[in-house]
Parts: C-alpha cells; structure tokens; sequence
C-alpha cells in the first residue's frame, strides 16, 4: 500500500484547526476543494480504513491512530494535511468496547457493561431502551469515540446461532423497534451508530464466506423489515454490511442491497462501511455503494486504484463513496472539536443498567408447591419475609456472566455476582457453599489458563484465537444426597443458577441448547432434597440464548429468566427477586421443545467443526449448511412457523409472567384513513405492582390460503407502572401499508383486500381479544432484486 503524502504532516495541523466546545460554529468541510486535492490513491486510501497491525496497512499509519483511543475497533484514514482526521470506531452492543488500561497511564477507562440486546429487547419498553442507549451514547463521546459499531440486529433465524445474544428477536418488528430506540439514544450525543449486519449474518459458522440462500419474500417480509424500520426512523449515521453473501453475492458487493434497496428505496443517506475484512473486492465494494472498508486490506487498495485505471470502476462511483465518508468525519466530535473528558457518569450509568436489567428479566414459571403433607405454598416469588438464607448453586451464580464474548464484550470495572447481589439484598448466603464453589471455580480457571499458555508455546495466533472465543464452562459440582440434606436443613430456599456463554465466530452446540449431564443431576437432586425437606428451589438462567426447558421445567418452583444482565447482574436480579421491581420483560423469541423443532435447523450448521478465517482468506465451497444455507423455512420463522403449523413449543413468543395479574378490557378499534388505532385498558387485578406488556398481531383474510402466516406483530406497548386496581388504556397503531406481505411475481408490497382480524395478546399464544376491520387492495412496487439462483423446496402452508 502506497504512504499518502497527507500523513506525514502530522496530526497537529488537524487538531488545531477544530474549533474546541460544542456552542462553536459548526466545523464544515469544503468537500469541492478537498476532492480536488485528492490523487486516485488519496481516495482509495480514504476509503479504506487504516489497516491492521500484522495484518494490513501502513504500520505509521496504524501507529498513530492506535493510541486516539486505545482498544477502539478502528478508524478511518486520516488526511492531515487536509485537517480531516482519523475518526475513531468502536464496539459494541452492550456498551463501548475500549481498552480499559493504557500503558504508562494510572488512569482507567472502564465502560459500563450494560444488559445483552436480548435482555434489552426482551423488557419491550423503547423509552428505555433509549435511556440505556444515551448512557451507552455518553460513554462514546467521553472517551473520544465518534461512531458506536452497534446495534446489532440480525433475526434470530436459529437458537443456535452464537450471536443471538447480540441481536434482538426472531420477529423484525419488535427488532426494528429497539433497534431504532437504540440509534436514537445514542445519537442524542451527536456521536454516530452503525446498525449492522446487513443482512442476513444469522450463522457464525463460516460467517465470511457462507451463503444465504433467501427468497425475496422472506428476504423484504423477515431479515431486511427491521433494518428498513430502524433505519427509516432512526436514521443511523453508518450502516454495517455483513460477511455473508447473499443469493450469490457478498452484501457489500451488492448494488442491489446497498444501493438499490437502502438507499432508493429507503432513502438512507448515511455512509455505509464493511463488517471487519468483510467482502473481497474493493473495487466492487465501492461499485455497489459499500463507501468504507474496515480495516482494510492492501488487496482491496489495489482493487480499487486498478479498478478506475482500468474502467472497471468509474471514478464518479469512487467520489461518491469518499463523499459519504467525509460527511461521516464532518458530524463526528472529533472533528468538531469536542473536548472529550474521558471521565463519563459511570455511577448514573450503573444505575440505569441495574435497573433497565431487572426489567428484561423473564418470569416463567412462579408456581405454588405442595408438601408431602398435601399443603400449598405460596408462590416462592417474591421472596417474603420468611427467607432470609440462601443456599445458591451453579458456578455461575459465584461468577455471573455479564455479557457474551468477542466484539459484543465491554471491558467493565466489576460484575456483581448473584453472591453479591444477595449479600447487597441484606439476604445470608451459605458459607460453606460460597468456599466450596470458589475454590472448584478458581481451579477451573486455572486449568483453563494454563492449556491457553501451553497452546501459545505452540501456535501463538491459535492462542489469540482462544482467548477470544467464548471455551466451556465448567461441569457442575456434585454433591452428595446428605451434604444437599444437610444444606437444606438450614437454608430457607435454594437457587441454581444454570450458565450460558456464546460470541462470534462459533454457532452453539446442540450440548450447549441441552442441559449437560451434571447440570440436569444438580437440578434433579436439590429439587428433591429440598422438596422433602419442605424447601423451595428457584432456577435462575444466566444465558445468552434459548435453552432446553421442556424436559425439567416441571422440577423446580420457579423459573427467572436473567440473561446476561450486565456488570449490575446479580444487583438486577436481586431486586427482581425481593420484589422491589416486579419482573415485566416477555420472551422476543420462541422457546421450542427441542431445537430441531423449529425449521430452520433442518438447514443450519448444527455440531459443525470449521476452521476460523479471521481474515477471509477461505474461498466459497460447497459443503451444505456452511459454505450455503438454504432458507427453506422461507418466511415461517420462530412463531410464524410454530403457531401456523401448530407445532408445540416449551415456551411461545411473546410470553412472560409478573408477580401480579392483568386483566384487559374495552377493545376497539378505529380505522381513519390509512390508520387502525387499537385501545385496550389493561387493569392490574393482583397484589402487586407491575407493567404489562400488550402485543398487537394481524392475521390476513387470505392467511390460510395465500401462504401467510396465521398471524404477524405489528405493534406493541407497554403499560406504566400500574398499581394494584389501576388502569391504563393502550393505543396501538397500524397503517394500512403494514397489513402488506411480499408478492414477488408482482415485485410489490401487496395488501389482500378483506376483513383483516386484529389479535391483542398477551403472548403470541395467549390472545385476550380479536377485533376486525376492513382494507382495500393495494400495491406498492419494490424493486426485483436479489433473486436466489437456486430452486429450493420452501415450505408453505398446505405443503
Ligand atoms: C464483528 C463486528 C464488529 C467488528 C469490529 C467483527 O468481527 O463481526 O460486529 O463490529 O468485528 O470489532
């Protein structure tokens, strides 16, 4: 790669020219004379990002940009002597992803690990979501950062894929929706996002050169509808392609996706960059509207200077891209000026991930135990006055998982444990449990070092690798019937924590969906012997994704749902538990008896070893469910396929208990124009205080015989906090354009003319009213793209 001439003028220029507080005239930049300033090679560098280090790019280069902001990602490429500086790109999800040390520096530069995306879906409150998306937002700007490489919000195509924890659902409504409050949150800094991975990133096997395999309906109906609700609301400063290809074509090399699709017909007027060595060929990327590629390769650099010699590429396409590259470095603080005061409120921020943790926790199950003498408990849940010791197993409940692993990870300052967390509670925790797990859990740790440093003496890149991949956790510890007896004898209630870790690179196993072999022996004996005993057993879920339920849910008294809830986990869960907040957040994803009932697993890399690519280096094979995956399931995805083919499942979409009970009343629907305006009052007819979630679904008049599913979300809302006998009334709004499905003979949003029904549920199987109203037909045209090259057996109804 060719040293442009700008770098070597160093960074001070740039900064000097930046006005430094934020009420300054706003910086802009003369995009006319910096073009014209600029080689065909200035343009290619710009358009990539800086390289790196051992990998790509220009070790100056890399070495100055490195230390903007330590751990970061990347950034784009600097051109000092223009006064356009590098801006600085950083994960992730769950809260920015920096190094938290810097060397020869005292200081620390600890983020604010906040709940998965799953968890923050699952509370299907958007206002919060903005709330942790502005705290997330602060953090960003405090520390330097310019653009937030998040959220991530890929369908849940699978329960198995490793990512799952990173995105929001397997319905692209309730995805799209929390996705956009996100953007939203962050952006009110003025720091940018990048939504991403667009599209179709829904397996980590082979994630660089697999591919998609996508009917156009399910394509518009399912994987591309929430990034196209995220972006039109929320308007993302960046936009992320994925590794994948798509039918045929890598995303960032795909006119049809980036160009086509986003930007003509959804207006997005952002820059879009690649997923990290995402893509091949640079001159292609720039063709299709791909503007930058991150970190970028010398390859692509090539690609693209050959590519306009050669006329492969037009140099028209090349400015248009630098262009959109320079209007995301003229937004940034950085080149605003902003004086970043790397000190953000991470206590104000710890406080807004305990609670917005504790309100996407899941209740499943709260039941009433009966005695060997035929009496009946209350509920376990909330704790009440009588329990105050706490016999806690499962290793991770000593040490709770606050996120997954990899780009999604923070690099937080602490985790509370549920341990913690009891103890904050003012509850008492059994010594003797506390000693025995901590010592089991610091030789697993051990080992687990130690077989690490042994893989590095051999094959040091491996060991990175690693280090950076999620590895087991560790076997249950057993203990015997008499040390459980004894343990019961003295504790007022048992807890088992069951633990989950995932990230990318890696799809789950079908071991990791099933409870392992000490796991299932831990739950049966301490319900046992705490059932005889007169005690009662609560399973948390410290878990990143869907796990097997149906075979053991009968065992234990009550089931939480915590997924992994951030740095304030065990804090979260605590208050859940006590009752101070009443648990509110329902399931965004369908929990099935086996993960083979749901569809797609019949087409997905289920126990499949593939060697990493880190650099996309691999070429496309043809080896089924990992060099392509064929979508059979079509649009029938989660609860669209288990509630159409009346599959049954363990727990369905939608669902999620609270300490009190609701009743619902007075729906109606009113229809102007183009609007269906649907209220509801929701009452709470329990003791305790809580929030009800209410789901709207549509069900088409043509359902059964078009191939639609029976019913679709469309919207939903959450109650305030409503008192015991309090009330509230719920609009939920649907426009007629959103009764429309996918008709690809047509290339069109086609709406079928009739009486549509509209469902208020309670969870997608739990419907508590049906209300109907008419529409009249109507087309809107799409354009006919991204057609699979492939006939594949897609499953309809009737089939
Ligand atoms: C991940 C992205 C992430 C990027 C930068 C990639 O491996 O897929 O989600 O933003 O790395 O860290």
């Amino acid at each position: 790669m060719k040293k442009t001439m700008f770098f070597a003028l160093g960074m001070v220029a740039m900064l000097c020219g930046c006005s430094t507080n934020t009420s300054a005239p706003r910086n802009t930049i003369d995009q006319e004379e910096v073009m014209a300033k600029l080689s065909l090679e200035d343009k290619a560098h710009f358009v990539i990002g800086v390289g790196m280090a051992g990998f790509s790019g220009d070790d100056a280069v890399i070495g100055a940009t490195k230390n903007l902001v330590p751990g970061a990602a990347g950034t784009t490429y600097p051109l000092d002597s223009l006064g356009i500086p590098a801006v600085v790109l950083a994960d992730g999800p769950a809260g920015l992803r920096i190094d938290a040390k810097r060397e020869g520096d005292s200081a620390t530069y600890y983020c604010t690990h906040f709940p998965i995306g799953t968890l923050l879906a699952s509370t299907w409150n958007t206002k919060l979501v903005e709330e942790v998306g502005q705290a997330i937002g602060e953090e960003v700007k405090e520390y330097g950062a310019d653009v937030l490489l998040a959220p991530a919000l890929n369908i849940m195509r699978n329960p198995l894929c490793g990512r799952n924890f990173e995105y929001y659902s397997e319905d692209p409504v309730v995805a799209g929706k929390t996705a956009a409050a996100y953007i939203t949150g962050v952006q009110k800094n003025d720091v940018g996002t990048s939504i991403k991975h667009f599209a179709a990133n829904n397996q980590e096997t082979n994630r660089m050169n697999t591919d998609a395999h996508i009917s156009q309906r399910a394509l518009r109906e399912i994987y591309l509808k929430g990034f196209e609700i995220a972006i039109k609301e929320a308007k993302p400063w960046t936009v992320m392609t994925s590794y994948n290809y798509i039918n045929g074509v890598y995303t960032s090399e795909s006119k049809d996706l980036v160009t086509t699709i986003l930007r003509d017909e959804w207006g997005y007027e952002g820059t879009v960059m690649t997923d990290w060595f995402g893509g091949k060929d640079g001159a292609k990327q720039m063709w299709a509207g791909n503007d930058m590629l991150q970190p970028g390769k010398n390859e692509q650099f090539d690609s693209i200077v050959a590519g306009v010699r050669s006329g492969k590429l037009a140099e028209a396409d090349l400015d248009l891209c630098v262009k959109r590259v320079l209007n995301l470095v003229e937004r940034s603080p950085r080149y605003q000026g902003y004086k970043f005061s790397n000190k953000p409120d991470l206590k104000a921020h710890a406080a807004v991930t305990r609670q917005s943790a504790a309100e996407g926790m899941v209740l499943m199950k709260n039941g009433q135990m009966t005695t060997d003498n035929g009496q009946s408990a209350a509920p376990v849940l909330p704790f009440g006055e009588n329990i105050k010791n706490v016999a806690l197993y499962g290793c991770t409940s000593y040490d709770f998982i606050a996120g997954g692993t990899g780009s999604g990870n923070v690099n937080h300052a602490y985790v509370v444990s549920l341990l913690d967390g009891l103890k904050n509670g003012g509850y008492t925790v059994s010594d003797e449990l506390k000693t025995a797990y901590e010592q089991y859990i610091t030789e697993a740790k051990e080992a687990k070092k130690k077989a690490i440093e042994e893989m590095a003496k051999k094959d040091k890149q491996a060991a990175m690798l690693a280090s950076f991949l999620p590895g087991s956790l560790p076997a249950e510890k057993q203990f015997t019937a008499d040390e459980l007896a004894a343990q019961a004898s003295v504790a007022d209630v048992a807890i088992i924590t069951i633990g989950r870790i995932s990230g990318e690179f890696l799809d789950r196993k079908s071991s990791d969906f099933n409870l392992s072999p000490s796991e299932r022996q831990l739950v049966e004996q301490v319900c046992d012997v705490y059932h005889k005993a007169g005690k009662q057993v609560v399973v948390l879920l410290n878990i990143g994704g869907v796990i097997e339920t149906a075979s053991w849910k009968e065992l234990p008294d009550a089931i939480l749902c915590a997924w992994q809830a951030g740095q304030e986990g065990g804090n979260s869960v605590v208050d859940v538990l006590s009752g101070k907040q009443s648990p509110s957040g329902k399931f965004t994803m369908t929990w099935p008896v086996n993960f083979t009932d749901a569809y797609s697993s019949k087409n997905f890399p289920i126990d499949q070893e593939v060697k990493i690519d880190m650099m996309n280096q691999g070429q496309k094979g043809n080896v089924k469910n990992v060099d392509y995956t064929d979508y059979e399931e079509d649009i029938y995805v989660g609860y669209r396929y288990f509630d159409s083919f009346e599959v049954p499942v363990s727990y369905p979409f939608g669902f999620g208990l609270s300490y009190t009970t609701f009743e619902y009343s007075d729906a109606k629907i009113v229809q102007k124009n183009d609007i269906y305006d649907v209220t509801v009052t929701v009452k709470n007819t329990g003791k305790y205080e809580g929030k009800e979630v209410v789901e709207l679904y549509i069900s088409a008049p043509d359902n059964k015989t078009a191939n639609k599913p029976t019913k679709e979300l469309k919207a939903f809302a959450k109650t305030k906090l409503l008192k015991p006998g309090e009330n509230e009334t719920l609009t939920l709004s649907v426009t007629a354009p959103e009764l429309a499905s996918f008709d690809e003979a047509a290339s069109a949003w086609v709406v079928a003319e009739g009486e549509y029904q509209f469902l208020i549920g309670a969870s997608s199987q739990d419907i508590k009213a049906t209300l109907t109203a008419p529409a009249k037909s109507f087309q809107t045209k799409a354009n006919d793209v991204m057609k699979p090259q492939e006939q594949m057996k897609l499953l309809k109804r009737g089939s």
